[in-house]
């Protein structure tokens, strides 16, 4: 179903694939224009073409991040909104892991995050209503095995830069929202058996719910929302 809301200017980063595919089809259909940041640019829902920007980002490539921030102004004029979704996984505990696998997965699941949000501040500020969502995880809430401890700490400092952000942005009504996620049935989640994969959260369930939370006023500040396929002791 095709619903209206105004248009408003969301940027999404690593929407080429899996979660951040989902968010992008999701946002369209519901009237958003979105700008798509993503390491290898390609013709998207050419349909769309209008409300619609497909631009490279690569989280690691610092400049990447003032070009789309530019090109997505300068097609649209205001930007409303960013979900930070581009990230990656490690099978790395923190016993084993080394300097540039840290560093690494630091880059793009944090620091790209941070300094993405810094640069289109004023127009989140501007937008009077802006709004930042980053995908989390549930590994930023609870340790699951030592193989998932350096994605873990990766993602509880993402988590906590969204509580940062959300402190920083709540006198300029910026509100953000961490979305954590168990899995979800995604190329990330590649390595979970078959017969387990229709069970697991899909991906377009958590595009609902990130078009539910950019939609809502900024009267309901909401600080994360946990999303699990099965029923963990709190999640
Ligand atoms: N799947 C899960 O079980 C799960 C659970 C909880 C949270 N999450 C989080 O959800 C988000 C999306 O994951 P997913 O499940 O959709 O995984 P995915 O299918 O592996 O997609 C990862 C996305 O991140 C992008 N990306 C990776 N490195 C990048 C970089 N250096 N610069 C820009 N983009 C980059 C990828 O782009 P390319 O196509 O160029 O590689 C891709 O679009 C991630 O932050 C992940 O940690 C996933």
């Amino acid at each position: 179903m095709t619903v209206t809301c105004n248009p408003k200017v969301a940027m999404v980063s690593g929407g080429g694939r899996g979660i951040g595919l989902e968010i992008v089809r999701e946002l369209l259909s519901r009237n958003w224009k979105v700008s798509v940041g993503m390491r290898t640019p390609r013709d998207l829902f050419p349909e769309h073409h209008e409300n619609l920007l497909v631009t490279y980002f690569d989280a690691t490539v610092e400049q990447s991040e003032e070009d789309w921030i530019a090109k997505t102004a300068e097609k649209f004029g205001q930007i409303d909104a960013i979900v930070h979704n581009a990230g990656v996984l490690s099978d790395r505990s923190v016993l084993e892991a080394s300097e540039s696998q840290f560093d690494e997965i630091f880059d793009i699941n944090v620091k790209s995050p941070m300094r993405l949000t810094q640069k289109l501040w004023r127009y989140l500020v501007d937008s009077e209503a802006g709004k930042v969502i980053i995908i989390a995880s549930l590994a930023a809430k609870r340790i699951r095995a030592p193989e998932a401890t350096l994605y873990s700490i990766s993602k509880f400092a993402a988590l906590g830069l969204a509580h940062s952000l959300r402190v920083c942005g709540d006198p300029v009504n910026v509100r953000v929202t961490a979305i954590c996620p168990g899995f979800v049935a995604t190329d990330m989640a590649s390595y979970v058996p078959l017969e387990k994969l229709k069970k697991l959260t899909q991906p377009e369930d958590v595009a609902k719910t990130v078009s539910m939370v950019l939609e809502l006023p900024s009267t309901a500040s909401i600080a994360e929302i946990p999303i699990n396929w099965t029923a963990e002791p709190q999640y």
